[in-house]
């Protein structure tokens, strides 16, 4: 027996989308590769998170948290690449030490601030994903979630250009 077997690693998961995402940008090239580079470029980018009615149930008590953590498809990523060169480096870098949308399993994963719902509908910003992105899973984003003294690999001390002046 394999140990993809014995472990469980070789099992297929299938996953249903829980709504989606509305979003200013229609598709991955409206948004700047460079964008991706700095820390804050999103955080005024406002959108929201449909959540399908069968699933509506499970936004109680939502309301109460100021950040969520969305977990979603990139359902218009054109394959996975191990490595690949990300915004402004010359180097490849393996995958799983990169955001990039083309990965083994094609999952998205953005921190959101919630300015309000009203029903099934969820007012965020910080939005990174595109139109239509179908959304996986909600969770809270809660005190665990921050850490400190973190290391940034490789893209500690990379140079990043001069953030719009409405992020300043
Ligand atoms: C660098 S990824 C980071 C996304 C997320 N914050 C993460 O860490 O998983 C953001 C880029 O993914 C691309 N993108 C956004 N939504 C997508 C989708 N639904 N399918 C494929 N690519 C998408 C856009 O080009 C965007 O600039």
């Amino acid at each position: 027996m394999s140990v993809k077997s014995r472990t469980g690693a070789g099992r297929r998961f299938v996953l249903k989308p829980i709504g989606i995402v509305h979003s200013p940008f229609r598709e991955p090239t409206d948004i700047p590769r460079d964008m991706n580079r700095l820390p804050r470029a999103f955080t005024k980018v406002r959108g929201a998170l449909e959540i399908f009615p069968e699933y509506a149930e499970g936004l109680k008590d939502v309301g109460a948290f100021s950040h969520l953590i969305v977990t979603f498809a990139f359902h218009k990523s054109t394959g996975a690449k191990l490595l690949s060169k990300p915004p402004g480096e010359t180097r490849f870098r393996g995958v799983f030490s990169t955001r990039s949308p083309h990965r083994p399993n094609a999952l998205g994963l953005t921190v959101v601030k919630l300015a309000s719902r009203k029903e099934n509908i969820l007012a965020v910003s910080g939005i990174d994903m595109v139109e239509g992105t179908p959304i996986l899973d909600i969770k809270p984003y809660t005190a665990r979630d921050r850490k400190s003294g973190i290391r940034t690999g490789w893209i500690r001390g990379r140079r990043v250009p001069a953030p719009p002046r409405a992020n300043r």
